[in-house]
């Protein structure tokens, strides 16, 4: 077991699990920390070295530079479809099988899907989906002009990824279902997120003030820890399936 990972919080936090009757998990990019996912700045390697991801991921830069942001996209698609899901994923989706519960996550990386958790809620899009940049409305990939980036057959629109580029709104329908989740739970496990960044990270400060427990599991010190009951101080591949066990099925 992690070196300072309390048992008595441990002993605790899973008799209140099995207690729970509505769970929301919250994760972000430290749930798939163990499945080797590079974060949003270890992408930038070799030949990217040089860029600044923040620069890169929004639309302005997009409008600016397509086939340079357009190239960044797949080359992390490359590298995200390279990796597993881990232990945490897969006792996520364990959990989802045993209890109610609504999984939200900060993540691209689609990892919580390919470990079984189908309705996971991508608060920031999804690194494999695209969209349209000033579509048509009847833009359709099926048809689109191959190319840096690949564009609409009719309107001549560019194609671009589907997630949230700094300075944009998130999906509206996610971002109700996920406030919904948090003001109607009254468990809230927070996993692997630095809780920096809003809404997201505001959500299970709204849990809490709907009556929730709130659990944090994190290796190191987060913006969330004041809001938690309970901090398990380690790392989710091995706190998840203490706390409830997770089948871990073959890597998808
Ligand atoms: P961060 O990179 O900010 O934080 C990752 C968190 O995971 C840190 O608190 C780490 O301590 C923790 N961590 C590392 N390894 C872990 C492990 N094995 N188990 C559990 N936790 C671990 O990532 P996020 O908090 O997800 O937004 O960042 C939120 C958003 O900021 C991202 O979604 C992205 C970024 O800007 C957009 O792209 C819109």
């Amino acid at each position: 077991m992690a070196a300072d990972l309390d048992a008595q919080a441990l002993e605790a936090s899973r008799r209140l699990i099995a207690g729970a009757g509505n769970i929301m998990v919250l994760t972000g990019a430290g749930v798939s920390a163990e499945s080797g996912v590079p974060t949003f700045r270890d992408a930038m390697t070799g030949l990217w070295s040089r860029f600044n991801p923040e620069e890169l991921a929004q639309e302005d830069a997009y409008r600016r530079q397509p086939a340079l942001v357009w190239e960044w996209y797949l080359h992390r698609r490359e590298l995200v479809a390279a990796t597993h899901p881990n232990p945490a994923h897969f006792a996520i989706a364990a959990l989802a099988a045993q209890k109610a519960v609504t999984l939200v996550t900060q993540n691209v990386d689609g990892l919580h899907q390919r470990a079984g958790s189908p309705d996971a809620i991508e608060l920031h899009g999804n690194l494999f989906a695209n969209k349209w940049l000033d579509g048509c409305g009847h833009c359709d990939p099926a048809t689109a002009v191959p190319g840096l980036p690949p564009r609409c057959a009719i309107c001549g629109a560019m194609m671009r990824p589907g997630v949230v580029w700094f300075g944009e709104e998130l999906p509206r329908v996610a971002r109700y279902r996920a406030e919904h989740a948090a003001e109607n739970c009254d468990l809230c496990l927070v996993v692997g997120t630095s809780g920096l960044v809003y809404p997201a990270a505001g959500m299970p400060g709204a849990a809490k003030d709907h009556g929730a427990h709130v659990i944090v599991v994190n290796p190191a010190p987060s913006a969330l820890d004041q809001t938690a009951d309970t901090v398990l101080r380690g790392p989710a591949g091995v706190v998840l399936p203490l706390l409830w066990g997770g089948a871990p099925a073959a890597p998808a």
